[in-house]
C-alpha cells in the first residue's frame, strides 16, 4: 500500500522531500528536513534566492548563513528553480505566498501555480502537503480535484494534507522544531503519513481528524490575534480620550494568573498573516451566507491606528505651534515588529502615505531595514523609495518629531531621549526611567 511505502521511506531517512516556496516559511523547514537527515530540495521561482541558497548564504534572519552552507556542502540541502526535479521528491511541501487582492478576497493564484507545477509531475508514491495559510477546503476542494485530473488517485496513489504554519519571525525561543504541528489529510492515511513526516521534525505532533479542521485551526489562532489587538487598541484610544495610562492598565490586569492574556496596542497590524488571515474566513463564511462580525470589526479598528498615530504627531507639533506641513519627522522602526526586517503590511507604509499627503518631510531610521519601497497601494503621495538615515546626533537634534512606530532593540532610546523635542512612542518602548529623565515631550499611544 501507499502509506506504508512512504512511510517506510520516511522512517529510513531515505525519503526525498521537496519545499516549493523559500521565504520565511520554506527556508526554514527546508533547513529542518535536511537537518534531520533527508535530502530537501527547495524550489523557488526567484533565481536569486536559489542562488543564493546554492552559494551557502541564508537571506532569511531565523537562518544562520553557515548552516545552510553547511548542509549545501554536504550535499543534504539545494535549491532549484528547475521544477522537473520535483518528479524525485517522495514528499512535497506547498509554502507560497497567500496574499489578499485589491478587493480583499483571498488570491490563491501562487498555491495554483505551485499545485500545477507539482500535478505536471505527480506519480505514485508521493506525498503533497500545503502549508500556505489559506481558507477551508482549498486542499480537497481545489488541490484534489486537480491532482486527481491526472487519473491518480488519492489513497491508492499519493497522499494529501494539510499542515499550518506558525513559524513566527524573530522569536529566539520558538523555531520550526519547537512550535507544535497541527496535521490534518484529506484521508486518514494522508493525516497518518503526513503526521510521521512531521514528527521527523518537530517534537509535539497534533493530528486532527481532515485538512479543513486544519486550515480552520490556523485560521482562527490569528483571527484571535488579529480581534484581540483590535480590542487593546480600542481600549489604547479609550484610555487615551480618558487620559489614562493604557499600558499600566495592561501590566496591572496581567497580574490575573487566570483567564487574562494580554494583549497590546500598536500603530496597526502588519505581517504576512494577522492582517490578511481572517479575510481568507471570511471570505468563505460569505460563500455560506455568514457574516462574520468580529472579524470585520477589528479589522475596522486595527486599520484605523496608522490614522491614530497621525493625529497624535499632528497634536504634539501643534502644542509646539508648528504645522505638520514642512516639520522633519523621523520614524524609529518600519518593520512591522520588533527586531525583524519584514516590512510587508507594515503600519509604518501608511503612516508615511498619510504624513507625506499631510506636506510633512519624512525619514526614517531602521537597523533592519536599509531602503523602503512604495510598490503597492501606498502611493498616494509618490512613490519615490526612501532610505534608513544613520541615528546621527544632527539627525535627531533637527527632527520636529520623532515617532517609534517599530521597538527594535538595537535603538540607543536614551540617546532619542536626549537630543530630541517631542517623540510619539507607539509601543511603550520608552521605559518609565527614560521619561522621567527625559526633556522631551512624549506622547504615548
Ligand atoms: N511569514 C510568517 O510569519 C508566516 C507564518 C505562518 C504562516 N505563513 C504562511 O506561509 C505562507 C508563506 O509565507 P512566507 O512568509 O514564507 O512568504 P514569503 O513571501 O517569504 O515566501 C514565499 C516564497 O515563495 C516563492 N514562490 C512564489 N510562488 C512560487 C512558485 N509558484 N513556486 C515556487 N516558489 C514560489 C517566492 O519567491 C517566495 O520566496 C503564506 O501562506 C503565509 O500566510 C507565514
Amino acid at each position: 500500500m501507499i502509506k506504508e511505502q512512504i512511510a517506510s521511506l520516511i522512517t529510513a531517512k531515505r525519503a526525498q522531500v521537496g519545499v516549493v516556496g523559500l521565504g520565511y516559511v520554506g527556508l526554514p523547514l527546508l533547513v529542518e528536513f535536511a537537518r534531520a537527515g533527508f535530502t530537501a530540495t527547495g524550489f523557488e521561482i526567484d533565481q536569486n534566492k536559489a542562488a543564493q541558497i546554492n552559494g551557502g548564504s541564508s537571506y532569511i534572519g531565523d537562518v544562520a548563513s553557515s548552516v545552510v552552507k553547511e548542509l549545501v556542502d554536504n550535499k543534504r540541502l539545494r535549491a532549484t528553480t528547475d521544477f522537473d526535479h520535483l518528479k524525485d521528491c517522495d514528499a512535497v511541501i506547498i509554502c507560497v505566498p497567500t496574499p489578499l487582492r485589491k478587493t480583499k478576497e483571498p488570491d490563491v493564484s501562487y498555491i495554483l501555480a505551485a499545485a500545477g507545477e507539482i500535478k505536471n509531475r505527480l506519480h505514485r508514491g508521493q506525498l503533497i502537503i500545503l502549508e500556505s495559510t489559506t481558507y477551508p477546503g482549498t486542499t480537497d476542494e481545489v488541490l484534489l480535484p486537480m491532482f486527481e485530473d491526472t487519473g491518480l488517485k488519492l489513497d491508492r496513489d499519493f497522499l494529501l494534507a494539510f499542515s499550518p504554519e506558525r513559524v513566527d519571525p524573530g522569536n529566539p525561543q520558538f523555531q520550526t522544531h519547537n512550535i507544535p504541528k497541527v496535521v490534518g489529510g484529506v484521508t486518514a492515511d494522508s493525516t497518518e503519513v503526513a503526521a510521521h513526516l512531521y514528527s521527523q521534525i518537530v517534537k509535539d505532533v497534533y493530528a486532527v481528524s481532515s485538512a479543513r479542521v486544519a486550515e480552520t485551526a490556523k485560521l482562527l489562532e490569528n483571527t484571535c490575534r488579529a480581534v484581540n489587538i483590535g480590542m487593546a487598541n480600542e481600549m489604547a484610544r479609550l484610555c487615551y480620550a480618558l487620559n489614562i495610562d493604557t499600558w499600566e492598565v495592561i501590566r496591572a490586569a496581567a497580574t490575573k494568573p487566570f483567564g487574562f492574556m494580554p494583549f497590546y496596542p500598536g500603530p496597526g497590524i502588519g505581517g504576512h498573516c494577522i492582517p490578511l488571515d481572517p479575510h481568507y474566513l471570511s471570505w468563505k463564511a460569505r460563500q455560506h451566507g455568514f457574516d462574520s462580525r468580529f472579524i470585520g470589526l477589528a479589522e475596522e479598528v486595527n486599520s484605523r491606528m496608522p490614522e491614530h498615530v497621525v493625529q497624535l504627531i499632528s497634536d504634539g507639533l501643534n502644542d509646539e505651534r508648528k504645522a505638520m506641513n514642512g516639520s522633519r519627522i523621523l520614524l524609529l522602526g518600519v518593520a512591522y515588529k520588533k527586531d525583524i526586517d519584514d516590512v510587508r503590511e507594515s503600519p509604518a507604509l501608511s503612516i508615511i502615505d498619510r504624513l507625506r499627503t499631510k506636506g510633512a518631510n519624512v525619514r526614517y531610521h531602521d537597523p533592519f531595514v536599509s531602503q523602503l519601497r512604495f510598490d503597492d497601494a501606498h502611493t498616494d503621495a509618490g512613490d519615490e523609495p526612501l532610505e534608513s538615515v544613520s541615528l546621527s546626533d544632527e539627525e535627531l537634534r533637527t527632527a520636529d518629531c520623532i515617532v517609534i512606530v517599530t521597538d527594535h532593540s538595537p535603538i540607543d532610546y536614551q540617546r532619542v531621549c536626549q537630543l530630541t523635542s517631542l517623540i510619539v512612542d507607539t509601543r511603550n518602548a520608552l521605559t518609565r526611567d527614560l521619561r522621567r529623565d527625559s526633556s522631551a515631550r512624549i506622547i504615548r499611544l
